[in-house]
């Protein structure tokens, strides 16, 4: 079946600004939006940019606004999309080429709060255990593969660029409530600031992009009601 994929283009060595240019590709139902880029970019238009790896949801790479939504591109199946498709970069940072947007202040924003384990007690003979329930606690946010979809559909992200953003929350959540670490004073330090947690308005767009389903609203809560309360 006929597809026509609109994408928004922009060369920096030429363009002054992104524009749009359509592509006709014939696609099956069980085809994917990578799949219609993938045909462009190998038979129509090699000059096509964006980023893909592993072409199964795991990697991030393929975050984009697909007819207005940040989706990835390896999971959005052909069949349940109209044959018209608007393809753009997502929202809120820097275009370098086409699709690609630079993702560095995301990953900066990551870095600031400490996403990994903290510890400085001597290594025991056996591993840190934890019960089956406190390793619940903060399962969900270790699904995270740093896509950026959830942080470039959040209005109070594209209001203010130096709100942390909810990639960064999630990734903070994930740690502060893990019961082997010592660092969450120092990550509820950077998010109990005017461009942490409290610049979250409750949008929910977060939730809805996230493709590995995170409860990501739920999560910037917990981090507010520990801040208010202490950790519960
Ligand atoms: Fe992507 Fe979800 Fe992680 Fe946000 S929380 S970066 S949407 S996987
Ligand atoms: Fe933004 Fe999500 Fe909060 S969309 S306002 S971080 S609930
Ligand atoms: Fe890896 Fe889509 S290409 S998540």
């Amino acid at each position: 079946m006929a597809y026509t994929f609109k994408i928004q283009r922009f060369n920096p060595d030429k363009d002054k600004r992104a524009h749009y240019e359509e592509y006709k590709v014939e696609l099956e139902q069980t085809d994917r939006v990578l799949d219609g880029l993938n045909e462009i970019k190998w038979r129509q238009d090699g000059t096509l940019t964006y980023r893909r790896s592993c072409a199964h949801g795991v990697c991030g790479s393929d975050a984009m606004r697909i007819n207005g939504r940040n989706r990835l591109a390896c999971k959005v199946l052909i069949k349940d999309l109209p044959e018209k498709i608007t393809i753009e970069p997502m929202l809120g940072f820097t275009v370098i080429k086409d699709l690609v947007v630079d993702l560095e202040p995301f990953f900066e924003k990551y870095r600031s709060i400490v996403p990994y384990l903290v510890n400085d007690d001597p290594p025991g003979e056996t591993e840190r255990l934890q019960s089956p329930e406190d390793r619940a606690k903060y399962d969900d946010g270790t699904k995270c593969i740093l896509c950026a979809a959830c942080t470039t559909s959040c209005p109070p992200f594209w209001a203010n660029k130096e709100f942390v953003g909810p990639a960064a929350i999630v990734n903070a959540h994930r740690f502060i409530f893990d019961t082997r670490d010592q660092g969450a004073d120092e990550r509820l330090a950077v998010l109990n600031t005017r461009n942490g947690v409290w610049r979250c308005r409750t949008v929910f767009n977060c939730t809805d992009a996230c493709p590995r389903d995170i409860e990501i609203t739920r999560a910037i809560e917990d981090v507010k009601r520990t801040l208010l309360y202490g950790k519960q």
